[in-house]
């Protein structure tokens, strides 16, 4: 049984989500997190390590921590696209090296369970409608080629010492804690949702639609949009999953719909009542016009049913942590004191 687990990126904002979905199981997170893209205030279940995953000595320490971790979930990374085509090296110490850091720490401690933030960028253009996990991985850009090193990592281990693992291969992370308390706070914030949800109230820096050519009904970008608390599940599952099925293995995760960019912006209007001001804008490099997945393997393998299927439910959300945010009460107020 699960009792205690090292959630490494857990001030992010897949891995915050993650700890809160624990705490709710009466699982105890412990965080680890260099807080170079994680906030403080997002750890609130569970004690904050602040460490490095390229720092081997504070990983014995956080390992040498009592009770034992009964697994890791490792959130910790470097994830914009464009930023990886700029700074590849960054990509590589950080992803892998940091990764095999991990895992050489988890080898001493004999932690041999281990749920990994996978992509799709692990795959490079589409060839097919919706993407399975037969799918040809041949990524396009350092952060892809830097998440699929790590998931041949976990097969050689998997080989020679016997490590469990799991990889989720999420699409579009989307929504935010239905309570409105955690949710995605990115500086600077490249994602849509986020950036269409700042435009309608107004904070934002301007919202540019990158293309509007591209080979889509509409012209823009289609993507596969799932929610941060529906990836927590699958996290969760993935660790049952290793009970009863050694080896490596990897599943994608999505709602296996697309919506357009415009799509998007209609149905933020269409939920907050506000219009969402925007310009067109060029094709941003590295961006596949369509990435749906095909989650049909999780579904059946893991038990995996997502409870946001619609991109409104996602929205609605993301939203009242947008709302929340942008209140100036609450930049304010200390964690947890915000009320209604
Ligand atoms: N977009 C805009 N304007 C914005 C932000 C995004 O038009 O201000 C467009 C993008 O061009 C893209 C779509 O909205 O077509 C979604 O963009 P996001 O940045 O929200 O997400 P991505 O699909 O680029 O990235 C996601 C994950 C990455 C992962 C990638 C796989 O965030 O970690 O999918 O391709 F690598």
């Amino acid at each position: 049984s699960l009792r205690r687990i090292l959630v490494c990126g857990g001030a992010g904002y897949i891995g915050s989500h993650m700890t809160k979905y624990l705490a709710a199981r009466s699982i105890e997170p412990v965080v680890l997190d260099n807080l170079s893209t994680g906030h403080r205030r997002m750890v609130r279940w569970g004690e904050l390590i602040e460490a490095d995953l390229l720092d081997a000595d504070a990983l014995d320490r956080a390992f040498a921590s009592r009770p034992p971790f009964d697994a890791v979930m490792h959130f910790c990374a470097r994830s914009l696209v464009g930023e990886s085509v700029q700074a590849p090296y960054d990509y590589y110490l950080n992803n892998v090296s940091g990764t095999l850091n991990l895992l050489q720490a988890m080898q001493r401690h004999g932690v041999d369970r281990i749920v990994f933030s996978s992509t799709a960028a692990v795959f490079g253009p589409p060839q097919a409608e919706r993407i399975d996990e037969d799918h040809p991985k041949a990524p396009i850009n350092p952060y892809g080629a830097s998440k699929l090193m790590v998931e041949r990592m976990l097969a050689d281990a998997a080989h020679a010492y016997g490590l469990r693992s799991v990889s989720l291969r999420y699409f579009n992370a989307a929504g935010a804690s239905p309570d409105g308390d955690i949710g995605e706070a990115h500086d600077p914030e490249t994602h849509l949702l986020p950036n269409v949800l700042r435009a309608a109230l107004g904070t934002g820096l301007g919202l540019k639609i990158f293309g509007n050519d591209w080979p889509t009904p509409d012209g823009t970008c289609v993507r596969d949009y799932v929610h941060v608390d529906d990836l927590a599940q699958a996290h969760l599952l993935a660790l049952d999953y290793m009970t009863h099925h050694p080896g490596a293995h990897a599943f994608n995760l999505g709602n296996g719909d697309g919506h357009s960019v415009m799509q998007a912006i209609r149905s933020v209007e269409a939920l907050t009542g506000r219009s969402v001001p925007f310009e067109f804008a060029p094709r941003r490099s590295g961006d596949p016009a369509v990435l749906v997945a095909s989650s049909e393997r999780a579904s059946k393998e893991l038990g995996w049913q997502p409870v946001y299927r619609d991109l409104e439910s996602i929205i609605e959300t993301a939203w009242r942590w947008h709302k929340r945010e942008a209140a100036p009460a609450s930049s304010s107020a200390p964690p947890g004191s915000a009320t209604s």
